[in-house]
């Protein structure tokens, strides 16, 4: 670390945004997965733009890499600092303010280190729905979402988090500021900036602040929990409710019989309200602002026929909003019951819409021959074609010797999605787990352009190396 540069952070900064003590340095330097253990001597907390600019301009100035971090949630190491305790860390977290929610414009800026949950309760107030919602969103902070393109239920409806961003503020490699924070609806004056910071897992610039769009709230919702024959059967659902109101369909999300039995095992509380555990489950979510909209109908109508043609076995809607909640609380703690379960290997894989059970199908099949018990726990956002191809552990097997063989397992996985032309990270993004991936995935033309993207955006390469590119 170059001489003075701490002082000279704690300068702009002042003693409430700087840590430089192990104790509290610590938890911003491993991720949550527990698959990565870095070291920083010191993470920086700016309170807004102007000190955020003038630290990334220090840093730039001494050649020192800064890692940006919001809720440090990331599935793939994208936010936590190298072993050798060589980069800085900026939290984003002190900056999180809403700072405006328009409900004519249905628009709603925010500071990049506003979780999602804070940024959905300014826009609720407002009688609007900001439509992303993923398992972290208490944790999870706006910046770290957009830089990571997050997907999570609504994608179905509402797009990635790309699809939400109308405007971005953000600190440039060498500390300038770009204010891109308009909120049209119309503005073609050129390479649309912002989508390149999104996606870009903080190794362009850093998002300060963004306007996001927002949609009216809904007026009627309904949830409801499906065993189903199989796969194929839940696919077979899903282009149902499609057929009947795809503009409602909010989410639809599979799981298996594996990763429920382990939710209903290790997460306290957890309960299936359906007659019997199944093989397949499927849990849909319809939603309009439209007064009357009569979806109760529309899906009592939809079940009813899947049942009649044997899709659907057992079916419970929620009454309440308890029971709304109750019912995807067994799908949003898929992701714990799995880490209490033992280790577990992730690939977060997309391919079309219907080519979802063939995904299914086959990569369990090549994942049993490579290792016998390893368990698939496969779930997710059936959708947009987006599933947590998981593994767990074998129920004997130690847990390191699993996790060794865990590029084996991705490769034998990324086949099946590669011949089914899917991708090999549909949501959670590359950061430090994957990039050795990219060159087979992304090389040529595509890696290339990336690669000078970075150069001219980032010449020192001081934003977050050693993530997303090779
Ligand atoms: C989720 O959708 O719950 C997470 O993205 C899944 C995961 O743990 O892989
Ligand atoms: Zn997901």
């Amino acid at each position: 670390m170059p001489d003075g540069l701490v002082a000279r952070l704690l300068a702009i900064v002042g003693p409430r945004g700087l840590l430089t003590e192990r104790v509290d340095t610590a938890p911003y330097a491993e991720d949550w997965r527990g698959l990565y253990h870095g070291r920083t001597p010191a993470v920086v907390r700016p309170i807004d733009t102007d000190q955020l600019s003038r630290v990334v301009k220090c840093c730039a100035a001494s050649g020192v890499a800064m890692v940006p971090q919001g809720g440090n949630t990331s599935m793939v190491g994208g936010a936590v600092p190298s072993e050798d305790g060589s980069q800085i860390v900026i939290s984003l977290a002190r900056m999180n303010r809403v700072t405006a929610v328009d409900p004519v414009d249905l628009t709603l800026t925010v500071e990049a280190g506003a979780t999602l949950q804070a940024a959905q309760d300014a826009a609720e107030a407002a009688g609007c729905l900001l439509p992303l919602s993923i398992g972290s969103q208490g944790t999870a902070q706006i910046g770290g979402i957009l830089s990571t393109n997050a997907g999570g239920n609504n994608t179905v409806r509402y797009g990635n988090a790309r699809d939400l961003v109308l405007g971005l503020e953000v600190v440039l490699a060498d500390g300038q500021v770009w204010n891109g924070l308009r909120r049209l609806r119309k503005d073609n004056t050129g390479y649309c900036l912002r989508q390149l910071f999104v996606g870009a897992e903080g190794t362009l610039g850093i998002i300060a602040a963004a306007v996001l769009k927002l949609v009216p709230r809904p007026v009627e919702t309904e949830v409801a929990l499906c065993a189903v024959a199989s796969v194929e059967a839940a696919l077979d659902l899903f282009a149902r409710f499609q057929r009947a109101d795809a503009a409602a369909v909010q989410a639809f999300e599979y799981m298996s019989g594996t990763g429920m039995g382990l939710v209903l095992t290790h997460i306290p509380g957890a309960k299936l309200p359906l007659r019997a555990p199944a093989a397949h489950y499927a849990l849909v979510e319809l939603a309009t602002s439209r007064v009357g909209g009569g979806l109760r109908e529309m899906l009592e109508a939809v079940l009813s026929d899947a049942l009649d043609a044997d899709l659907v076995s057992d079916a419970v809607v929620a009454g309440s909003e308890t029971q709304r909640a109750a019912i995807w609380k067994l799908r949003e703690e898929h992701s714990e019951a799995q880490k209490r379960a033992g280790a577990s290997v992730k690939n977060d894989v997309s391919v079309p819409v219907s080519r979802v059970p063939e995904l299914i199908d086959r990569a369990s099949a090549a994942c049993a021959a490579l290792m016998p018990g390893i368990r698939v726990v496969a779930f997710g956002h059936m959708g947009d074609g987006n599933i947590h191809f998981n593994l767990e552990q074998p129920e004997h097997m130690d847990a390191a010797a699993f996790l060794a063989r865990d590029h084996e397992i991705m490769d034998a996985v990324c086949a099946v999605v590669r011949d089914l032309d899917g991708s090999f990270s549909a949501e959670h993004g590359v950061g430090r787990l994957k990039p050795y991936l990219m060159p087979q995935w992304r090389g040529g033309a595509e890696l290339d352009t990336m690669r000078r993207i970075k150069a001219a955006l980032d010449p020192g390469g001081v934003m977050n190396p050693g993530k997303l590119l090779p």
